[in-house]
Parts: structure tokens; C-alpha cells; sequence
């Protein structure tokens, strides 16, 4: 029996990019949270060598070009294993989406064979190898609400935000994120030095305000939202540079608002968006309207730390 591992996506809740670094990565500011919608990764290690991938959705590769792929090598080397790894993708999230699908399906593969070779590396070192195959990747070794710094793969765990209902837009456009960094340069290249350091500052003091973080144990006043970090004025970054040439994205996201979203953004460099919602019935509604306007528009929730790991293996298999 393979063991089947439920592959979530992420969301960014506000994202600032700092200028180029001299290893070409940008420096960031950013709060991944965990959501709800998932792919499904099935694992088995059998006898034999080799990785074989397969997936139904032709627009995701299965060749060593695929982040699951680069996974399950770099975990067989660690876990001085040997046999053949075999690894089914049931593609649910969008590609190029900004949802960080491709990075939570390698998560998901290191998590499988572990499972599948009953060895366990220690934290430090999982959370090692996830950097060396991605930026976006170790957020998903923590889950929930995530503090990201560095190139995104230095993350710290944050007080988590309640599960909060949310409304996913994807679009049918994927973006690709090294040309959304290479613009973004572009936009700043007369200099966005200090940036960082303000947005360090403010997201320093909304962690010890008296409504948040730490001392609130992530529990707003009405116990389900998370309108401190909104009214902070969070914002994404690379929105200046992907609305531009995707003006139906921009639109998409008014669209959010106007159905009610307490706050809408575009996730990562796109093409997703989502909206924070007061209650599952807004979302509902949103949802339903968003539909009737020809969107794919899906309603979910937000996923707590205990949430993430306790749904990440299913059950018996
Ligand atoms: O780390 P990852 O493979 O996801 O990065 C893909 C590309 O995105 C990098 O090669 C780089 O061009 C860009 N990137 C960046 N700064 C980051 C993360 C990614 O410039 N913090």
C-alpha cells in the first residue's frame, strides 16, 4: 500500500521583496498560512532503483525537472536508503498558481517516504534539504501561520491565526516567478534599500501589539479573523508588477471586494487570488456570486498548525 499524503497549499498574507542579493534570490518579508485546499501525493518505495513519477495533468512534468523528483533524491542520499520510489501526483491545485503546490508536493513526497522507509531525518536537516530544493518549500515543514525570511526559507513559526473562511480565485493564466522577480527589479531599480528593514519594524510591532501574535496567542477579538494583520495595511509586492500585465487579475481581485472580502491580495506571484471573509456564510456567498461572474471561485478555510499535521497523512493507508 503506498502512503497517501495530503499536499496543502499556502497563501501570503502580505509579501515585500527586497532588491537582488548577490546569489540572484531576493530577500523577503512575508506570512505564508496554510489553507485547506490540497493536492494528493500517494508514495511507495519498492524494490529496485529509480524514481518514477505520475501524474493525470500534463502540465505538471515527471521527470527530474519536477520538485518531487529532486525531493525523493536528495531523501534516499540522507536516509542512506535504496529501491525504487514510486510517486502518484493527483494534481487539485492550480500550476504556476502561487499557492506553492509544486513546493507542498515535494513536503508531501519527503513526508511519504519517511513514512514509507520508517526512518526520520531530524528536523534541522529536513528543513535543510527543503531550502536546497526551494525557497518556498520549508514553510510547509511548519504549517499554519508562518513568518518567512531570507529568500522565504528562513520560517518561524508564528502564533497561529484561527482558521478563517476564504475565497479562492484561479485563474486560467499561470505567472512564472523568476520573470515576476525580474520585473519587480526592473520597477525598483532606481532602489527600495530600507524597505525591508521598515516592514521588519512594523510587522515587529504588530507581533507584540496587545490584539496579536505572542501575547494573544493567535486569537483576534472576535476570535475569527485575523483583521490586526489587515489593518496593518498588508500588502504583496509583486501585484505592482503582475496587475499590470494581467489586468483581468487586478479586476478579479475588485471582484473579491466587492463580494464582501474583508481583504483580498493576490497569492505569491499569482495567478491565484483569495479573499478573507467574515464568516463561512459570507464566503458561501461570495463563492456563489463569484461563480455567477464566470470565475473559479472556491470556498475554503485557512489551516491551523494542529490542523495541518494532524490532516497531512491519511489515515490507514
Ligand atoms: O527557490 P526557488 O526555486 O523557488 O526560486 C525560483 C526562482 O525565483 C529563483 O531562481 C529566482 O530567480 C527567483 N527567486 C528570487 N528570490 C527569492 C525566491 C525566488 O529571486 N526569494
Amino acid at each position: 500500500m503506498p502512503v497517501t499524503v495530503r499536499s496543502f497549499a499556502k497563501i501570503n498574507l502580505g509579501l515585500y521583496i527586497g532588491p537582488p542579493r548577490a546569489d540572484g534570490f531576493h530577500d523577503l518579508r512575508t506570512v505564508y498560512q496554510t489553507i485547506a485546499l490540497h493536492d494528493v501525493i500517494r508514495v511507495r518505495v519498492v524494490r529496485g532503483t529509480g524514481i518514477a513519477i505520475t501524474c493525470a495533468d500534463r502540465r505538471v512534468p515527471c521527470d527530474a525537472s519536477n520538485t518531487c523528483y529532486r525531493m525523493a533524491e536528495r531523501v534516499m542520499e540522507e536516509l542512506d536508503a535504496s529501491g525504487r520510489v514510486e510517486i502518484e501526483i493527483e494534481k487539485r491545485l492550480p500550476v504556476q498558481g502561487g499557492l506553492g503546490a509544486g513546493s507542498s508536493n515535494a513536503i508531501a513526497t519527503l513526508i511519504g517516504m519517511e513514512r514509507a522507509l520508517k526512518k526520520r531525518m531530524p528536523q534541522a536537516r529536513r528543513l535543510r534539504v527543503a531550502a536546497v530544493v526551494g525557497s518556498d518549500l520549508p514553510l510547509f515543514l511548519v504549517g499554519g501561520t508562518v513568518l518567512g525570511v531570507g529568500r522565504g526559507e528562513e520560517v518561524y513559526p508564528m502564533a497561529d491565526f484561527p482558521a478563517t473562511p476564504i475565497v479562492v480565485v484561479t485563474p486560467e493564466v499561470g505567472v512564472s516567478t523568476p520573470r515576476a522577480f525580474a520585473d519587480w527589479d526592473q520597477l525598483t531599480a532606481s532602489g527600495v534599500s530600507d524597505r525591508l528593514l521598515e516592514v521588519g519594524r512594523a510587522m515587529s510591532a504588530w507581533l507584540v501589539s496587545p490584539n496579536t501574535g505572542a501575547s494573544a496567542r493567535g486569537r483576534s477579538r472576535d476570535g475569527s479573523l485575523l483583521p490586526d494583520l489587515v489593518r496593518t495595511g498588508i500588502e504583496n509586492d509583486f501585484e505592482r508588477v503582475v496587475f499590470p500585465q494581467y489586468p483581468e487579475l487586478r479586476d478579479m481581485k475588485g471582484a473579491l471586494e466587492r463580494a464582501g472580502a474583508v481583504y483580498a491580495s493576490l497569492s505569491g506571484s499569482g495567478a491565484t487570488l483569495y479573499g478573507l471573509f467574515q464568516s463561512r456564510a459570507a464566503a458561501a456567498r461570495a463563492e456563489n456570486r463569484l461563480r455567477k461572474q464566470g470565475l473559479r471561485a472556491l470556498a475554503t478555510t485557512t489551516l491551523t498548525r494542529s490542523q495541518y499535521w494532524k490532516k497531512v497523512l491519511v489515515a490507514g493507508r
